[in-house]
């Protein structure tokens, strides 16, 4: 359980949301844990058509906790709760939408990879700063980033960190539609209820054929954790988490 994720029933549509504005929900290992149990609860229970992540006003996500991240590096952390959680949004059976505004870092970001319709408001920047964190991409991100934005601009994102406006990520087809921040959620929920309203098995069966392979994402997903834990252990990664702390503390 985890107070920071607010999971709610809205007719048919499950909504989860990350609530840590204090850390602009960057993300714990019990927050991973209550979205992929919120995910296996709203595709067993029939009365749940779709699952809509929200964030907080200016803050979808700042990406992993670097904390938890930082307590793998040096030997005191328990293994990621990512892994699991990615498992579970890639494997949803229903559709998922999200709303994004301001900052999406990291898996804030590669999140919505795997949801079928993305709403951002103007403000919102999608950066993956992996590499300057000594990591390497994860969410099959490496595989999905350059089929939508092509190889270049996928090494500018994936490689470099550059970051993505809302205008450049709704031009390459990464999101949906841009909305501006105060109509921002009344929109996905809006959007949310017409996709519930739609026939249920038909367009699960429509998903799953845009979606194509399954295996493919998830032996992507696996692999690129295998490379993500190893560089947990290295000293760049170590020296680029440990840096991020001491200037929060310092
Ligand atoms: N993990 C842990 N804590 C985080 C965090 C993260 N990923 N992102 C932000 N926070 C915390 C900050 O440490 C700060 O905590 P404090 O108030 O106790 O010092 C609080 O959230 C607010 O962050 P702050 O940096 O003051 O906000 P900002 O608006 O100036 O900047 C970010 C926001 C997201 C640009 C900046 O916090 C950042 O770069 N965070 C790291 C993002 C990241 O690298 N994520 C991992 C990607 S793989």
């Amino acid at each position: 359980m985890s107070e920071h994720v607010l999971v709610e029933r809205r007719e048919a549509v499950q909504i989860i949301r990350m609530n840590r504005p204090e850390k602009k929900n960057a993300i714990t290992s019990a927050m991973y844990s209550r979205m992929a149990e919120a995910l296996a609860e709203g595709d067993d229970d029939p009365a749940v058509r779709c699952h809509v992540f929200l964030g907080v006003p200016g803050a979808f996500s700042a990406g992993n906790d670097l904390a938890d991240f930082l307590a793998v590096a040096t030997g005191g952390g328990a293994d990621l709760g990512a892994f699991e959680f990615l498992v579970a949004l890639a494997g949803s059976r229903k559709p998922v939408l999200s709303g994004v505004d301001g900052i999406a870092v990291g898996i804030g970001t590669t999140l919505n990879l795997h949801c079928d319709l993305t709403f951002a408001t103007p403000e919102t920047i999608f950066r993956t700063p992996f590499v300057d964190l000594g990591l390497v991409p994860e969410a099959a991100s490496s595989l999905l980033v350059p089929r939508i934005l092509g190889h270049q601009r996928a090494f500018a994102l994936l490689g470099l960190g550059e970051g993505l406006s809302a205008y450049d990520a709704l031009a390459a087809g990464l999101i949906h539609r841009i909305v501006p921040a105060p109509e921002l959620e009344e929109a996905v929920l809006v959007e949310a209820d017409a996709v519930a309203a739609r026939a249920p098995e038909a367009l699960m069966i429509t998903r799953d054929l845009l979606r194509g392979s399954r295996e493919e994402i998830f032996a992507r997903i696996r692999e690129e954790a295998e490379h993500f834990r190893d560089r947990l252990q290295s000293d760049e990664a170590r020296a680029a988490l440990m840096a991020f702390m001491e200037r929060r503390s310092g």
